[in-house]
């Protein structure tokens, strides 16, 4: 990974303990009589019984730093950074009544969930975007169990990076049984020396390279200090890396945590690669950890992921004992009931990520003297000139702009197999929308598991063969969740349908 600018503002070492953010649950209302009063609203109430949450997207403060610092002006969900988790079960059906307080147009993206098009938050594609002072309400079944998350799709490299993101638990109908089952939302922030948001959005610099990197890491909105376990405890965590750009790499130093769920899906529990958990923006991981014996009560979950940048994201402190000894059995979820692939009857298409600072293929272009080609060059400069750094298939599909014609499209029901290539220096988590896909080949290899992912981290020069069911119409965006790479051209479209 490339080397980069970082300052980790110093962890409050003051004595004042930390506690974990508490999330608001708040279901606003969920009886059928209530259900009626919303029919003012664009949809129509369905005849089954909808759990009902409100989120006001709105500007707040919130002491993200701590420790004697100021408090920093945020956007948030009903006023908490990160925004509420919200916790529903498989087969619910949910209805959010989303109201905008913000000076700007925004919407809500439900990631990973797989909701009818018209529900997905994108704007100008499956709904208008929500005016300030405007109202709309996201109404769908949760098909699976899993840890996702929520976001604006609107202007998300500033909306995101203000504080607007939340947790979206969906519990299994018989959730397995843990001592306690914690979300962990990691988020990176930009901030200057008075604990502000930096306000430069999309900076040429950023948008380049590997996107908004910032100084100051907060796990469910704080900088975290220590974390409070008990010996023998087992946690599950989910963790979701709201992040716009950074990617994670946890290690729990001294602990064997368990995989059991990569972007909501159950996965064969499995140590990760090197025993780290990585995590690119968008991405989740459900983790089983159990405290075992843990030298000198204290262990450190760092992150590893920026080479020479390794920090103490948080430390582990055991306090007290849940039992006298580890519980032994594994923990194995059910799958989720997603459509069966027909690879036998798939149809095959392939799309190579382009562009960004030291491109790979104008390298190769250099002429023996060392110089590059000038016509190649005009072109690029002319590109980025116009904001659009990089391309999907040669294109770069601005975010306000036009060009939202699809990529390709499928017929409903089709299974799609799709070759990514990433043909940059840079890394790109890349996201698809309504779908949830296996890797059926990554860099020419079988994968060493089977894996359903929203979500595929391609580093630079790395390739991934996936396959999906395309079971919803619609237009459904795909889309690298670095958001200023997604905001200078890395997007597009497949439609199905
Ligand atoms: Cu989480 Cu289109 O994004
Ligand atoms: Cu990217």
């Amino acid at each position: 990974p490339p080397a980069e600018r970082v300052e980790l503002h110093p962890y409050n070492t003051k004595t004042n303990k930390y506690e974990m953010h508490k999330y608001i649950i708040d279901p606003v209302i969920a009886s059928a009589e209530n259900v009626a009063n919303y029919n003012d609203f664009a949809f129509i109430a369905h005849a089954r019984t909808a759990k009902t949450y409100r989120l006001d997207a709105a500007p707040a403060r919130a002491s993200l730093v701590g420790g004697g610092q100021p408090e920093t002006d945020v956007w948030a969900y009903n006023g908490t950074v990160p925004g509420p988790a919200l916790r529903l079960r498989q087969g619910e059906r949910v209805r959010i009544e989303v109201r905008n307080a913000l000076a700007q147009e925004t919407t809500v993206h439900w990631h990973g969930l797989r909701v009818p098009n018209a529900m997905d938050g994108v704007p100008h594609v499956t709904q208008p975007p929500i005016a300030p002072g405007g109202t709309f309400v996201y109404e769908f079944d949760l098909l699976d169990a899993g840890t996702f998350w929520y976001h604006p799709h609107a202007m998300s490299v500033e909306q995101i990076e203000r504080g607007l993101a939340g947790a979206f638990v969906v519990e299994e109908e018989n959730p397995p049984a843990v001592d306690r089952d914690l979300v962990w939302v990691l988020d990176d922030w930009r901030l200057t020396r008075e604990a502000q948001i930096a306000g430069d959005f999309v900076n040429f610099m950023d948008a380049s390279h590997a996107g908004r990197i910032g100084n100051t890491i907060t796990l469910n909105g704080r900088i975290p200090e220590a974390f409070a376990v008990k010996a023998h405890e087992r946690l599950r965590l989910r963790l979701v890396n709201v992040a716009n750009a950074r990617i994670f790499a946890l290690e729990f130093r001294g602990l064997a945590p368990l995989v059991i769920a990569l972007d909501g899906h159950p996965a064969p529990p499995h140590a990760s690669e090197g025993g780290r958990i990585v995590l690119g923006p968008g991405m989740r991981a459900d983790v089983i950890l159990d405290i075992g014996e843990i030298a000198g009560g204290r262990a450190p979950v760092v992150d590893s992921y920026y080479a020479q940048r390794t920090y103490n994201l948080v430390d582990l402190v055991v306090e007290g004992s849940a039992r006298p000894a580890p519980l032994k059995e594994t923990i194995r979820l059910s799958d989720n009931p997603l459509p069966a692939l027909d690879l036998k009857n798939a149809v095959r298409h392939a799309i190579e990520f382009g562009g960004g600072m030291m491109d790979p293929k104008l390298m190769r272009a250099r002429r023996p003297d060392g110089g590059m080609d000038p016509e190649a060059m005009r072109g690029v400069r002319e590109r980025m000139a116009a904001g659009r750094i990089w391309t999907v298939n040669g294109r770069a599909v601005m975010v306000l702009g036009h060009g939202h014609e699809p990529l390709f499209a499928l017929r409903p029901g089709a299974t799609c197999i799709l070759d990514l290539a990433n043909e940059t220096a840079w890394a790109h988590p890349i996201h698809l929308h309504g779908v949830v896909f296996r890797a059926l080949e990554r860099n020419g290899r079988a994968p060493a598991r089977i894996e359903w992912r929203d979500t595929e981290l391609l580093h630079p020069g790395e390739r991934a063969t996936l396959a999906f069911v395309a079971a919803e119409p619609g237009d459904w965006m795909l889309h690298c969740h670095v958001l200023e790479h997604q905001e200078t051209g890395m997007m597009g479209i497949v439609r199905v349908g």
